[in-house]
């Protein structure tokens, strides 16, 4: 019997409207826009509101993502939320997301740091290919600024908010993801910590004053960990889909550090045009990185129906994850863009 695939139907992100400059940060913390730019690209990120919390992000990026493929919270099978930030550290987020959505299906957050959305799109895949679900919601998302230790420049000025879903759909086509790597090293656990607030640690008085519930990072060590593990995930993933670096149409790398996505890039010998670049717009927003992209990408015309697409992320565990993702032919959603644009144009 033939193996059901996933084509991709729908997507859509939330970024906060509150912009937070490199500059404004300089205003509270000993920085400069000269210092954040050179070393990591970023010029701005933005920042949840007051009331705006992960699930209703998540919502807000799943609500148009359903619009886009034409469909109703009752059509999903399965909800994957991923995010290391979630409203409660229990319930867990993605039941709220159901809730909010209004759908009746299951709900699983995944929490695997700044490459969980990779890791839930593969899962996704997997229960699409044993053919248990036709259509799954899969989310990034992140809301890190609340979490941030304003006295700590080395890491506060990296991080942003914001969400991006997509709708995978059963199709007979040969698409969706062809060749995946999931990888972890929690050896490197301490490098990208919160190192209290959890069980081994619980929240005090003390730990919350010393600024130890907020995120921690080993730039230096995080840095070396990336430039190591990127090319070699993604050239294993391509290599279990039987592709070569030039068969990809568009990278889509976590959005950490642009000196990282260059050097990636350089590794895998493509050109910058191939390349998803806006970490220099949002920040590092962790899980909902490679989904922002993904979708700022699909409403620019970037991608087109068959597409080709190499996603890559890394982070906290230590973990790292590649997926070789094809387009399907038939996308109405993404005919319906580049016309739009072919007639605005
Ligand atoms: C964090 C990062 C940008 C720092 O860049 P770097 O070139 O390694 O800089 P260093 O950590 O060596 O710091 C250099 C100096 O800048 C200072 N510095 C750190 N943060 C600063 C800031 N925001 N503004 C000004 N100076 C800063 C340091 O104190 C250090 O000063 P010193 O040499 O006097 O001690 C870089 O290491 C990085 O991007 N790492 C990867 C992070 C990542 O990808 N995380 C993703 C997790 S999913």
């Amino acid at each position: 019997m033939h193996t059901p695939s996933s084509n991709l139907v729908g997507w859509g992100y939330y970024a906060p409207e509150r912009v937070v400059t490199n500059d404004d940060l300089a205003q509270v913390m000993d920085t400069s826009d000269e210092w954040i730019r050179t070393r990591s690209g970023i010029r701005e990120r933005r920042y949840a509101s007051d009331g705006v919390h992960t699930s209703t992000m998540s919502i807000a990026a799943a609500q148009q993502a359903l619009e886009k493929a034409n469909l109703s919270a009752d059509d999903l099978d399965l909800i994957l939320i991923s995010s290391s930030s979630p409203d409660y550290l229990t319930p867990p987020v993605s039941s709220q997301v159901q809730h909010g959505l209004g759908a009746s299906c299951g709900a699983m957050q995944i929490v695997v740091g700044c490459t969980g959305f990779v890791y839930a799109l593969v899962t996704a895949q997997q229960f699409i290919a044993t053919g248990a679900y036709q259509t799954i919601l899969v989310v990034g998302a992140e809301l890190i600024s609340r979490w941030l230790n304003f006295e700590d420049r080395s890491t506060a000025v990296l991080f942003g908010d914001g969400a991006g879903a997509v709708i995978l759909q059963a199709t007979e086509e040969k698409c969706g993801v062809l060749g995946h790597v999931l990888g972890s090293d929690g050896a490197g656990a301490e490098h990208i910590i919160v190192p209290a607030g959890g069980i081994a640690e619980p929240p005090s008085a003390e730990n919350v004053a010393a600024g130890r519930t907020s995120i921690k990072m080993n730039g230096r060590e995080v840095f070396k960990f990336a430039t190591r593990v990127m090319g070699r995930a993604l050239m294993e993933a391509l290599s279990q889909a039987q592709l070569s670096p030039d068969d990809i149409d568009l990278f889509i790398p976590h959005q950490a550090n642009a000196r990282i996505i260059e050097y990636a890039a350089q590794q895998l010998n493509l050109p910058m045009d191939k390349v998803v670049v806006n970490v220099d717009r949002y920040g590092n927003t962790s899980a909902a990185s490679v989904p922002l992209a993904l979708c700022e990408a699909l409403d620019a015309g970037r991608v087109r129906p068959g597409d080709t697409l190499a996603l890559v992320a890394f982070g906290a565990g230590l973990t790292w994850a590649a997926a070789i993702f094809q387009l399907g032919l038939h996308i109405p959603a993404l005919q319906t863009t580049t016309e739009e644009e072919i007639f605005s144009a």
